[in-house]
């Protein structure tokens, strides 16, 4: 295969590169990633030299480049993307831009090329909030009900993947995945934040009541899953993908995280909640299972404790992330 990647200097990007390469050497990679805030090529170290390894720095909306790049490709993994919902809520501009026209390009150039899988990465953020205590799940035939900018352009964008499926018959394939953690995540998600301010004996910032449940995937998992679908995934279908079975709540995972550590939970601070806050995600993942036997090879315990070890021993890469524009993000969302 000669797979475009699209924001492989990124969290999950990263790990889906390194994954591949290792599982399928004699594949082709090439890396285009505009180097955001959120882009890190360090994440990308171990393979950078690998001669079946491309990186091309440039943005998705780039029409031209996305065209020439495509056409010496088969097989697309769509990961580009603003990622994270506290900054969509500062300032949703960048998100309708990467998000929704960022993927509209990639889609035209899929199509002129003629290229034989286009897979798009989603989340299950795109269903909007399940209540609390409640058993539901979101599962194949939930309706669509975005409620943060970033899920409302991450929806649009899955829109638009399945019209190009519908109308141009375009070989497309969508997966919508929980909360994803492990390495190389950028610290301003949850786990990471918690893991990293433990770490520099800052307090953790709790949003709300704590109460919030999300689905919790370790990446790993999550490209053994991209994997399946690639291989053996049908044609102009949607995955769900997630972790876990039971609910568990964002407070009840931050008194894990700082046990793990060995810290008390007087290093908890209850802040402002986020405007719009949905209360629970869960998601029903038996449909991948039962066609493409995928599970979690992880549970959540065993890879919270790996991922803490790992920032644990990467402290140069933190330090390096929070000596950038971090620093000033973290003051306009938490204030000093
Ligand atoms: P991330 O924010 O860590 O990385 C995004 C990458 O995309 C960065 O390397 C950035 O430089 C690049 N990028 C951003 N705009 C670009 C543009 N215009 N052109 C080229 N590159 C650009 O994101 P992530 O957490 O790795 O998420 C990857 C994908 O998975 C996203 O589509 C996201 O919506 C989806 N997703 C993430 C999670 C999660 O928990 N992290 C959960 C569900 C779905
Ligand atoms: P986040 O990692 O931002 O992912 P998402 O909002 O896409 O689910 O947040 C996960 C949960 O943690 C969510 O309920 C918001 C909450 N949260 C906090 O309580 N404090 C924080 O500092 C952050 C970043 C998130």
């Amino acid at each position: 295969m000669r797979i475009l990647v699209t924001g492989g200097a990124g969290f999950i990007g990263s790990n889906f590169i390194i994954y591949w390469l290792k599982k399928y050497p004699q594949d082709t990679i090439v890396n285009l990633d505009a180097l955001t805030y959120a882009g890190n090529l360090e994440n990308l170290k171990t393979i950078e030299k690998n001669p079946h390894y491309e990186f091309v720095h440039g943005n998705i909306c780039d029409t031209q480049l996305v065209n020439k790049l495509a056409s010496n490709t088969d097989t697309m993994v769509h990961f580009a993307a603003e990622s994270h919902v506290d900054r969509s809520i500062i300032d949703a501009a960048p998100f309708i831009k990467t998000n929704v026209e960022g993927t509209y390009v990639l889609l035209e150039a899929a199509r002129k090329n003629k290229i034989l899988r286009f897979h798009h990465i989603s989340t299950d953020e795109v269903f909007g909030a399940l209540k609390l205590d409640s058993k539901e799940k979101f599962g194949d035939h939930t309706p669509y009900n975005p409620r943060s900018p970033y899920s409302a352009s991450k929806a649009a964008s899955d829109h638009i993947v399945r019209a190009y499926h519908t109308t141009y018959n375009l070989p497309i394939t969508i997966s919508n995945c929980s909360n994803n953690f492990g390495p190389f995540q950028f610290p301003e998600k949850f786990i990471p934040l918690a893991i990293s301010n433990i770490i520099e004996g800052k307090k953790v910032p709790v949003y709300g009541d704590g109460l919030y449940v999300r689905d919790w995937l370790y990446v790993d998992d999550h490209c053994r899953a991209i994997d399946l679908i690639l291989q053996k995934g049908e044609v102009g279908k949607t995955y769900l993908i997630g972790g876990l079975t039971e609910d568990i709540s964002n407070i009840k995972i931050i008194k894990k995280i700082l046990r793990i550590m060995g810290k008390d939970d007087n290093q908890i601070e209850y802040v402002k909640d986020r405007p719009g806050h949905d209360r629970r995600y869960a998601i029903d993942w038996s449909t991948i299972h039962k066609e493409l036997g995928w599970s979690p090879n992880y549970n959540f315990d065993q890879a919270l404790e790996e991922t803490i070890d790992w920032y644990k021993h990467n402290s140069i890469w933190l330090k390096r992330i929070k000596s950038g524009t971090y620093t000033e993000y973290y003051q306009t969302q938490y204030g000093k």
